[in-house]
């Protein structure tokens, strides 16, 4: 009896994936894999992939287009909640794998599979999202981790795949890991395991260096509909579209690079280097646009909900009861934030130089220093006065004045 019969595998093409896929069926006793793998823009040919596959002893092997689902689904509402992981990351990595685990669960489901296979590791992130993503979707079905438990080191996961017909690696394998989609890349160990180790400048492919980027600073406008980016510089976008376009522009000038070390769901730390240029500057514009539109207690109450909803994110709680709950209430503050935000892109920076809104509710009659001020300035007083009375009365009692 093997620990499943049918099993829909998670597929990347490379090694460890390509060698699931035998494993499971010699050692785990699967009888069919089927794979399956999620094109969310990582900018990689996904028919060679799909041929792998089956080459490597898979009965089927699925390649489905996820960047619309990607972006609109998955992006965008963590856009309308600001959210970054220790106020940095802005989890493009994370926000992958509740879509992948929705992908799996729906083939599983689809091809009568009782089990679900990933190729992470024990140590990482991932394997935490995919997990409780899959198991909130549909507890009935097994998930597989098959490179959790193998413990084969790369050399020897490459010469189990060998015997299976798995080519190793053509190129000698770069000493990094790099989780790339549509909203950018993650890139983690070889040198950069030592904190104090600047990243080599060929990590980076969406940003340029410093010193290759314009001359001129570049200004661009982008448009919110309830909190939704809509176009850039006047051109409404289909989000996919909108997202490249401006991966590109943002890119350019060098904006959207992260060196952080970060805090992981199993308690490690781990040094992150990320590049993510429109995602991280659609945060910025769209959580200025907000204080053009909010008033100043809703958008402080929502940075507390921010801040768990970007822990939800991190870790692998996407289809959790409570962040349907706060979906619910960011959906509600979304209502007004409409408008365009100005941004003055120039050498590594995203500077927010104005914004505008139909739904705006700065009051320059109010804010003006101008003769034409309507604020009551006597009103000031009254106010002052009960404001600071529970203070005055404190000091008056204990600091003997
Ligand atoms: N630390 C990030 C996260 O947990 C990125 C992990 C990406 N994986 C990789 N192989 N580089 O979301």
């Amino acid at each position: 009896m093997g620990r499943a019969k049918k099993v829909v595998l998670a597929y990347s093409g490379g090694v460890d994936t390509s060698v699931c896929i035998p494993y499971l069926k010699k050692e785990w006793g699967v009888e069919e894999v089927i794979t399956l793998a999620a094109d969310l823009g990582q900018g990689e040919e996904l028919k060679p992939i799909q041929e792998k596959a089956l080459k490597s002893g898979a009965l089927e092997s699925l390649v489905i287009d996820g960047k619309e689902a990607f972006v609109k689904n998955y992006a965008f509402p963590a856009i309308q909640a600001n959210a970054l992981y220790e106020n940095r990351y802005p989890l493009l990595t994370a926000l992958a794998r509740p879509l992948i685990a929705k992908m799996l669960v729906e083939a599983a489901e689809k091809y009568g599979a009782d089990a679900v296979a990933h190729g992470c590791t024990g140590k990482g992130n991932d394997q935490v999202r995919f997990d409780v993503g899959i198991l909130a979707l549909n507890p009935h079905l097994k998930v597989l981790a098959p490179a959790r438990e193998w413990g084969m080191s790369r050399e020897e996961t490459i010469a189990y795949g060998e015997k299976f017909g798995i080519p190793s690696p053509v190129k000698k394998s770069s000493p990094y890991s790099i989780d790339r989609n549509l909203l950018g890349r993650s890139i983690e160990a070889g040198p950069l395991e030592d904190p104090m180790i600047e990243p080599d400048e060929e990590v980076f492919v969406m940003t340029r260096a410093i010193a290759d980027t314009p001359d001129e600073p570049e200004y661009l406008e982008i448009g919110f509909e309830k909190g939704i980016p809509v176009s850039l510089n006047g051109n409404g976008l289909d989000p996919v579209t909108l997202i490249t376009q401006l991966n590109e522009i943002v890119g350019k000038h060098g904006v959207g690079r992260i060196d952080m070390i970060e805090n992981r769901v199993v308690g490690i730390k781990s040094r992150e280097i990320y590049e993510s240029p429109a995602l991280l500057v659609l945060i910025d514009a769209h959580r200025d646009l907000e204080s053009l539109t909010l008033t100043g207690d809703l958008t402080q109450y929502k940075r507390g909900i921010e801040e768990t909803y970007s822990h939800l994110i991190y870790k692998g709680l996407w289809y959790s009861p409570l962040k349907e709950a706060l979906d619910a209430f960011i959906k509600t503050t979304q209502e007004q934030v409409t408008g365009v935000v100005r941004i003055k892109l120039f050498k590594g920076s995203a500077k927010i130089v104005g914004r505008r809104s139909e739904n705006s509710i700065y009051a320059p009659d109010l804010a003006t220093y101008g003769a034409d001020d309507k604020f009551d300035h006597k009103a000031a007083e009254g106010f002052i006065y009960i404001w600071g009375l529970p203070t005055k009365v404190w000091s008056l009692k204990h600091k003997g004045l």
